[in-house]
C-alpha cells in the first residue's frame, strides 16, 4: 500500500534538520515534527557559511536532531516507512553527513532510502502547506539559489530563468557585510531599509527590460559599493538610505523578471520560497503581481520557506506514492532540477 510516513533529513547547507511527515487517508501531508538546528551562530563571525565548519556542526548535531524529530512525532525509527535525505545540490561535505547517516539508519532498520533534490523539496512545499494546483510558477530565492521554475506536476519542473551571477540572498548578505551589518544580512538590510530613503541613491537594475527570466545582481552590488566608498565614513542615515535603495532595486528587479515568467503560460498560482521570501518588500511586490494576473499568491510560512526537512520528507512521500524505483543514492553537489 501507499507509504504513510517518512523521516526526512536535510544537511545540504547550514541547517541541520529532521522531520516526520505522514500522509493521511485523504492523500494530504501532515507534518508530525520539524526539528531544525540553525548554525547561524557558528558562521556569523565570518559573514557567510564556512563549509568545513558547517560539515562538522552537522556531524555534532544530526543524531540529536533525528532523535528529537522521531520523539516529537511519537515514532520510533521502525515505525516510519522510508527515509528521505537531501542528496544534492549543496556543499559536498555537508551532504555526505546526511547521506551517510541516512544510509546507516536505513540499513539498520531495513527501510527504503530515497535521495531527494533539495530544490524539489522547495518546489513541492506549497502542495504540502496549501491546496495549490499544478501548474504554478515558483520563485525560489535563497542564499544559494535564485530561479523561476515552472512546476507542472510532480517530477515535472522546467527552469525558466536563474541568476547569472550572485544568488539574491547572497547579494543581501554581501551588501550587509559591506555596510558593516551582521549576518545573515537579509533581515538586517530589511530593518535598516525601513528607516531609509529609497530615492536618495540611484542604483542600477541589471537585465531590466531584457528578454527572458534571468537575474543578475552583481552590477547592483558593485554600484552600491562605489556609492558607499565615496561616502566613507558612513553615517547611520547613509546606511539606512543605501539599504532602502538596494531593497527597492531588488524588489523592482524581482517583480519585472517574474512578470515576464507570468506571461509564459497560464498559471494557477505564484509561489515564493527560500529565505528571501521572508522579505516584506519582495513579498508585497510579488503579491501585487499575482493580484494583477488574477491568480493566487502563496508564500509558505517562514519556517517552511527556509531550509527544513519537512519538505524533504514530503518529496519522499510523493516519490514513494508515484511508485518510483529505489536506487542507491549518491551525494551530488550540482544537480539542476531539469
Ligand atoms: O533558504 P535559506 O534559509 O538558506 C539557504 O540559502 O539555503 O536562505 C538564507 C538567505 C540568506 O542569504 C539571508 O540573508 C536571506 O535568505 N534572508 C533574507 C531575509 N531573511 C533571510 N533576505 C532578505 N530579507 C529578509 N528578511
Ligand atoms: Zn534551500
Amino acid at each position: 500500500g501507499a507509504a504513510s510516513s517518512v523521516l526526512g533529513i536535510e544537511t545540504s547547507c547550514d541547517e541541520t534538520a529532521a522531520s516526520v511527515v505522514a500522509r493521511g487517508p485523504d492523500g494530504k501531508g501532515k507534518i508530525l515534527s520539524n526539528a531544525v538546528f540553525s548554525q547561524i551562530a557558528e558562521h556569523s563571525a565570518f559573514g557567510g557559511v564556512v563549509p568545513e565548519i558547517a560539515a562538522r556542526a552537522h556531524v555534532e548535531a544530526l543524531d540529536g536532531i533525528i532523535a528529537a524529530a522521531l520523539a516529537d512525532a511519537d515514532k520510533r525509527l521502525c515505525d516510519v516507512d522510508a527515509i528521505a535525505v537531501t542528496s544534492g545540490p549543496g556543499l559536498i561535505g555537508c551532504l555526505l553527513v546526511g547521506v551517510t547517516t541516512a544510509r546507516a539508519l536505513a540499513a539498520a532498520a531495513g527501510l527504503p532510502l530515497l535521495g531527494i533534490n533539495h530544490l524539489e523539496g522547495h518546489a513541492l512545499t506549497p502542495v504540502l502547506t496549501d491546496d495549490v494546483a499544478f501548474p504554478y510558477l515558483l520563485l525560489l530565492v535563497s542564499g544559494g539559489h535564485t530561479q523561476l521554475v515552472a512546476v507542472e506536476g510532480y517530477g515535472r519542473y522546467r527552469r525558466l530563468g536563474s541568476t547569472i551571477d550572485d544568488a539574491l540572498g547572497e547579494a543581501f548578505d554581501k551588501t550587509a557585510k559591506l555596510l558593516g551589518l551582521g549576518y545573515p544580512g537579509g533581515p538586517e538590510v530589511e530593518k535598516r531599509a525601513l528607516r531609509g530613503d529609497p530615492n536618495r541613491f540611484n542604483l542600477p537594475r541589471p537585465l531590466f527590460g531584457t528578454k527572458g527570466c534571468d537575474f543578475s545582481f552583481s552590477g547592483l552590488k558593485t554600484a552600491l559599493r562605489i556609492k558607499a566608498e565615496a561616502l566613507v565614513p558612513l553615517s547611520e542615515k547613509d546606511v539606512d538610505d543605501l539599504c532602502a535603495g538596494f531593497q527597492a532595486a531588488v524588489a523592482a528587479i524581482v517583480s519585472e523578471r517574474t512578470a515576464h515568467a507570468l506571461r509564459v503560460q497560464p498559471w494557477n498560482a505564484l509561489v515564493v520560497a527560500g529565505g528571501v521570501a521572508a522579505n516584506q518588500a519582495v513579498r508585497s511586490a510579488l503579491s501585487e503581481l499575482a493580484d494583477k494576473a488574477g491568480i493566487a499568491f502563496v508564500a509558505p510560512r517562514s519556517d517552511l520557506c527556509t531550509d527544513n526537512a519537512a519538505m524533504i520528507a514530503w518529496a519522499g512521500l510523493m516519490r514513494l506514492g508515484a511508485g518510483e524505483a529505489l536506487e542507491d543514492i549518491v551525494a551530488r553537489p550540482r544537480w539542476p532540477l531539469d
